[in-house]
């Protein structure tokens, strides 16, 4: 649910988001809130009661917008996530257990924020991306789309594989070296060549303890716990 159904689609037809949606493994629908609005002028925000800056979404077109979706998809009782600073902050195993519900609805917020009672009265879940404050909920959406997206099943192949990356087990990811073997006399660490998997997989380890306990001191502590 958003005022600006368009951000959308450029990201969505690129790339793995794309793979994903024409192999039918994942289905997103886009809903105008605006196109709900009983307003004769299509209007969607008003002034805030008790004063101040901005502009707030009313309820009406948006609590619309979600019996229609509801109706439309045959949802029960649907997972409803909207997009605020003043949510938990997302990360990687919340991605994780998103990835595993069937139908989530995505309400992107916009101006200074929206009605309470639509939250109240339909959202499940508040979520954030960052301690920043961006212009709207749809940036925050698509990643949530993306980094939910990218763990289910088959929408990923082998060689993009999720099995070894950041945040598994806590860590934050190993170096990673291509051809050429020396580039501006900077040489590949001679174990990734030396064909020995165990000391590939150790080092590999090591570097991932050592940039983690380096610039993630939270995720470490977690780690070693494990
Ligand atoms: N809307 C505006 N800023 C946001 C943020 N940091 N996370 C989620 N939604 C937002």
């Amino acid at each position: 649910m958003t005022l600006f159904p368009e951000i959308f689609n450029s990201y969505m037809n690129e790339s793995i988001m794309k793979r994903a949606v024409e192999n039918n493994i994942i289905e997103v629908n886009i809903y105008n809130i605006r196109d709900f609005s009983t307003n004769k002028h299509k209007k969607v925000d008003d002034y805030p009661f008790g004063g101040g800056a901005g502009m707030v979404m009313t309820p009406q077109p948006i609590y619309d917008t979600y019996k229609h979706i509801v109706k439309t998809h045959n949802l029960i009782n649907p997972r409803v996530i909207y997009l605020t600073p003043k949510g938990k902050v997302h990360n990687q195993e919340m991605a994780t257990n998103l990835s595993k519900e069937e139908d989530i609805i995505l309400l992107c917020g916009h101006y200074e924020g929206i009605d309470q009672r639509i939250i109240d009265l339909i959202v499940t879940d508040e979520i954030s991306i960052g301690d920043y404050v961006l212009t709207g909920g749809e940036l925050p959406a698509l990643i949530l789309i993306d980094s939910i997206s990218r763990l289910i099943p088959g929408v990923l192949n082998q060689n993009e594989s999720f099995e070894e990356e950041s945040f598994k087990d806590n860590l934050l990811e190993y170096p990673h070296y291509t051809r050429p073997r020396e580039f501006m006399d900077m040489k590949v660490p001679d174990v990734l060549l030396s064909g020995n998997h165990k000391n590939i997989d150790d080092w590999r380890y090591n570097e991932s303890l050592k940039i983690t306990k380096e610039r993630r001191y939270d995720l470490y502590k977690k780690a070693c716990k494990k």
